[in-house]
């Protein structure tokens, strides 16, 4: 439960420190006040704080800027019996996520000033920071682009039409040159459903043994070569939403040598989950399959996809090709997903289950603990720019936003306890290592798991 009536400082002591933005990763003392990082030092004396002072013993524990998260669906306006602000929000707490950005597949969608001021107005108070995402085309619907100017006025962070592409290249060239002028990201779901007519998994060996249309790689590679051409040729601000393809990760490689200011990002779970998880049985092909013979939760655009990609998303991120982590939160609601695996619907429930996912990389010893952070941290604040830089940092005179983790605790997903509407993962009963302990947010304790935190919270 989170203490929200504590107002006062907070000293959170003992903990390892890792704050990529100062280039720090040691043991440290971190002092909050009045929203802001006070201090960060080897030691910091609890007796020289007024009585009103909290004191958490972080020993054993991850200390770092809060999460952000540049990609989730908080499904309002228009689908609150999926999610809303409030839920989606309260879920990023608990994943130690402390600002998100909603995409625009709303209804109506964040193609004017008036949904963006509605999403502000609902996020206000809200545990986590919540900015929009403005749409690329007038009511996502590819035709004609929306007003830019407009959107950026009221606040909007970026343009997406997520859940779909920017099919038209024309437009697309366009909103590039416009997000030159406006420092402003364009983030392109790179999926080609002309390559893909009625595709709903990975086309490969699991589609053929279900019997279902498949989604070749080339769908999402042929989408990601068209966009670092007009890159190239605009010199605009392009962000690749979700890569999930060996294919594509060698390209972003090879745009960024040639020096095309191109950003990436990968989800959690095409980091950890392979095409084998449709089959029902957790990734493992031998274990018999149960009744359905397959899992809806694992649908999801783009899909998953086969070891060979995952190996390469994973090596993408250690290596910097790739910016950021984002998780895609896409959370709907039961009956979408208990029907057939053509029928259901694409997504999956991430935000309380990525840092546990996450780790699995850390723990497989193929990204470093401080690297996962930086992506987590500095990596989506250099994707987006604009200010965001203050909320991925430990700098003393900046918003208190961190999150406290646990790197090596075990627990087992139980979507029962979702603070998301949206139970809709595959890894419901899966055993993680890595969770979130506390989440703070302008210095106020938005979220404490005290089976986290219990090793000696003295106040
Ligand atoms: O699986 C997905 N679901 N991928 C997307 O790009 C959109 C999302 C949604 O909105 O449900």
């Amino acid at each position: 439960m989170a203490d929200a009536h504590h107002n006062g400082p907070i000293l959170i002591a003992g903990g390892r420190v890792i704050d990529p933005a100062n280039g720090r990763d040691g043991a440290f003392d971190v002092l909050i006040a009045d929203g802001l990082v006070k201090a960060v030092d080897r030691s910091i004396p609890a007796d020289g704080l007024d009585q009103t002072a909290r004191v958490i013993d972080a020993s054993g524990l991850v200390v770092s800027p809060g999460f952000i998260d540049i990609h989730v669906h908080l499904r309002e306006p228009g689908y609150e019996y999926k999610e809303t602000i409030a839920t989606g929000a309260e879920a990023a707490a608990r994943g130690g996520f402390t600002t998100i950005c909603a995409m625009p597949n709303t209804d109506p969608a964040i193609d004017n000033a008036a949904v963006v001021d509605y999403i502000a107005n609902r996020a206000a108070g809200a545990p986590a920071r919540v900015r929009a995402i403005g749409c690329v085309t007038k009511g996502r619907k590819g035709r004609e682009l929306a007003d830019m100017e407009e959107l950026i006025t009221a606040g909007v962070v970026a343009f997406s039409d997520d859940g779909d592409p920017v099919y038209d290249a024309g437009l697309m060239r366009l909103a590039l040159t416009y997000s030159r002028d406006l420092g402003v990201p364009i983030s392109n779901h790179c999926e080609d459903h002309e390559l893909c007519p009625g595709g709903v998994m990975s086309e490969g060996w699991v589609s053929s043994r279900l019997g279902l249309a498949g989604i070749p790689a080339v769908a999402e590679e042929a989408m990601v070569a068209r966009d670092i051409s007009l890159t190239e040729l605009t010199g605009g601000r392009l962000h690749l939403a979700h890569l999930s393809t060996a294919g594509s990760v060698a390209m972003v490689r090879q745009a960024k040598e040639r020096g095309i200011a191109v950003t990436a990002e990968v989800c959690p779970h095409h980091l950890m989950l392979t095409e084998a998880w449709a089959l029902g049985g957790k990734g493992d092909p031998n274990v018999a399959a149960g009744p359905m013979a397959y899992d809806t939760h694992t649908k999801v655009y783009p899909p998953l996809r086969s070891n060979a990609d995952v190996a390469a998303c994973v090596a993408g991120l250690a290596d910097g090709t790739i910016d950021c982590v984002a998780t895609d939160h896409a959370p709907h609601e039961r009956v979408s997903k208990e029907c057939t695996y053509h029928e259901a619907a694409f997504g999956i429930s991430v935000l309380e289950t990525a840092l546990g996912t996450l780790m699995s990389t850390v723990h497989s010893g193929s990204i470093s603990l401080p690297t996962l952070v930086e992506r987590l941290t500095t990596g989506p604040a250099r994707v987006m720019g604009n200010g965001f830089a203050q909320y991925a940092s430990l700098t003393p005179g900046t918003p208190a936003d961190l999150v406290l983790f646990d790197p090596d605790a075990g627990w087992t997903v139980d979507v029962n306890k979702f603070a998301s509407m949206g139970r809709n993962t595959p890894l419901d009963g899966v055993t993680l290592r890595g969770r979130v302990g506390a989440t703070v947010v302008g210095g106020r304790i938005v979220f404490e798991e005290p089976t986290v935190l219990n090793k000696g919270d003295v106040a």
